[in-house]
């Protein structure tokens, strides 16, 4: 895993953006895995004007027994942070039902689109205090596929604030970690010292299903983009700032 710090998280989404965008310019037909939660919306911010006219994206989560009209469900979110602002066909966004009437299904059916599109080519990945990756939550098999899960505690209360006045929604479709792991790129994003503790678990500690993120280890390529105080945590971080500084100026991503 390579783990680049940078000084702000203004820094970490526009280098996501970066990557992107990049990737965009080889390869505009790109399938990305999306994510939402406060830390993506910098990267969608920078994403804006994109030409995603020939990108396919599968979102990897969504509330059980909320709508897509409800400004709460990730649905609403990848709209108003991202869809409405990019030439993207309504045909190539795949989001998780959360009303869906057979979850099950939906989930296979889910999975079948991602096949037809190829795989994912870059997975955008947040980081739950929990260690959780979308809706794995600790404890969930390495080699989970998409289903139903209950979310945990710790997860709800860092959610709470987008259903104020309203009961959580106590489930979600997730993507498992076996399909985050077939993703060819993983770009995770951390920042501010919330995430720290769990990024030192993610990247540092051992591999186990208490701390879903620590399967990236196993990833063939997976970088973590953060800041300085999600690193703080970090035992090696001088090691992952010469790391970085000695690459070569065309490997490096954008601050
Ligand atoms: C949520 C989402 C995850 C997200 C994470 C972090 O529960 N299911 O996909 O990455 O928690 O959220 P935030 O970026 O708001 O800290």
């Amino acid at each position: 895993m390579e783990i680049v710090i940078f000084e702000s998280p203004e820094e970490v989404c526009s280098a996501a953006a970066g990557i992107i965008r990049r990737a965009l310019q080889k390869k505009p037909d790109q399938v990305l895995g999306l994510a939402t939660g406060r830390t993506m919306e910098g990267v969608y911010k920078n994403l804006r004007g994109a030409d995603f006219s020939q990108v396919k994206t599968f979102n990897l989560d969504e509330y059980v027994g909320v709508g897509a009209d409800h400004p709460g469900s990730y649905a609403y979110y990848m709209h108003e942070h991202l869809f409405n602002h990019v030439q993207i066909s309504p045909s190539n966004i795949h989001l998780l039902d959360g009303l869906a009437p057979d979850p099950e299904a939906e989930c296979e059916a889910f999975e079948q689109a991602i096949q037809r599109a190829g795989g994912i080519d870059i997975q955008l990945l947040g980081l739950g205090e929990n260690g959780h990756i979308a809706f794995n939550e600790p404890g969930s098999s390495l080699a989970s596929r998409t289903r139903f899960k209950t979310l945990a505690s710790a997860t709800l209360a860092s959610n709470k604030e987008l259903f104020p006045g309203e009961e959580l929604p106590r489930h979600g479709l997730t993507m498992g970690v076996s399909n985050i792991l077939e993703s060819r790129l993983c770009l995770l994003l951390a920042y501010g010292r919330r995430k720290a503790q769990a990024l030192a678990y993610m990247a540092e500690g051992p591999v186990t299903a208490m701390c879903p993120a620590s399967v990236l280890q196993f990833h063939p390529h997976t970088i973590a983009l953060v800041d300085e105080e999600a690193a703080l945590q970090l035992s090696m971080v001088d090691y992952y700032r010469l790391s970085y500084e000695e690459k070569p100026e065309r490997l490096k991503y954008p601050p």
